[in-house]
């Protein structure tokens, strides 16, 4: 069997994508412990070349609740920190492991990764994108939109991003709105938009604005996230000063549906790319979107590794 790789949103048809969901759903509401076999006697190496909490938590808990091993590997305390190639590494874990979860800087360092492993892998963050948590969020407004009466999927709604729309987030938000068919409206300043040909190859699906009030208008869902991601640290005092007036809050949502729910990935930069009382208030739904991490990620893992819970 060919390996499945999971490396970009666009890895997965619709079809398959809805099988992921299936799979998450099941997953989510079974009882703790019915699905300690599933992995039984499988492992799955996560490799974190950045920092993480919630992709590394959910990882571990996810793979352990599934009867599986997860081995957690950062570049500090292994032989990657020391110049090892990562096309060593890949090999070397493939014969260990049964998939890799890899958090890394260029996608370069991501494909080397992928086309020397032999089992499969999957983005756990790069700079370009972050699709787990783009397809975990997915999952989330669908299951917002179905038990708040909002509406059937996301096919056809309006979703906005507001802020750095160059990051791996709204980058991967651009390849779902394709895939899912939903109206992606990103408001970012001049400069902070995803590359043209990704836009362009979203067919029609993603609009770009300088006014985030316009993006927002009639908007189901807000999402945002941080100004300066992880490795930008050295940019960080000219963004703050780039992104001034990007801030989501109460008076930007104005025109907003008045269900629209407001997401971000975390870590959350309260006053800078969302305010306190936005973040903490009724449209944030960020806790649960953070735990489908755990579920969506079973069901994906799952589904590359050809397993039926
Ligand atoms: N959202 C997300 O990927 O969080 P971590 O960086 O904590 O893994
Ligand atoms: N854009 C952020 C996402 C963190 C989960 C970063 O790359 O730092």
């Amino acid at each position: 069997m060919t390996k499945r790789d999971f490396l970009k949103i666009a890895d997965l048809s619709l079809a398959e994508a809805r099988d992921v969901f299936g799979l998450s759903r099941a997953m989510k509401s079974a009882e703790k412990g019915s699905h300690r076999k599933v992995l039984a006697g499988r492992s799955v190496a996560v490799v974190l070349e950045k920092a993480s909490t919630r992709t590394r938590v959910s990882f571990e808990v996810g793979v352990a609740q599934l009867g599986g091993h997860p081995v957690v590997l950062s570049t500090e305390g292994s032989q990657l920190g020391r110049g090892e190639p990562i096309k060593d590494t890949a090999r070397v874990l493939s014969g260990y492991c049964d998939a890799i979860a890899f958090r890394t800087f260029a996608t370069a360092r991501l494909h080397e990764m992928a086309s020397s492993a032999t089992i499969p892998v999957l983005n756990a963050l790069s700079d370009d994108a972050h699709p787990i948590q783009v397809l975990c969020d997915v999952f989330t407004i669908e299951e917002v939109f179905r038990r708040e009466g909002i509406a059937d999927g996301i096919a056809g709604r309006k979703i906005a991003f507001v802020g750095d729309c160059s990051s791996n987030m709204a980058r991967s938000w651009v390849e779902a709105a394709q895939i899912f068919d939903f109206q992606l409206a990103l408001a970012a300043p001049k400069g902070y938009f995803p590359p043209s040909y990704e836009v362009e190859s979203a067919n029609g699906n993603v609009s770009l604005h300088s006014d985030p009030r316009r993006a927002v208008e009639g908007a189901d869902v807000v999402n945002t996230d941080v100004w300066a991601s992880m490795g930008q640290e050295a940019e960080y005092k000219a963004r703050l000063a780039a992104f001034a007036g990007f801030t989501v809050d109460e008076k930007m949502l104005a025109g907003a549906e008045k269900h629209a729910i407001v997401l971000h990935c975390l870590p959350a930069h309260r006053g800078e790319e969302i305010d306190e009382a936005t973040f903490e208030g009724p449209r944030a739904r960020v806790w649960e979107q953070a735990e489908n991490r755990l579920h969506v990620q079973k069901g994906l893992l799952c589904f590359l590794l050809g397993v039926t819970p």
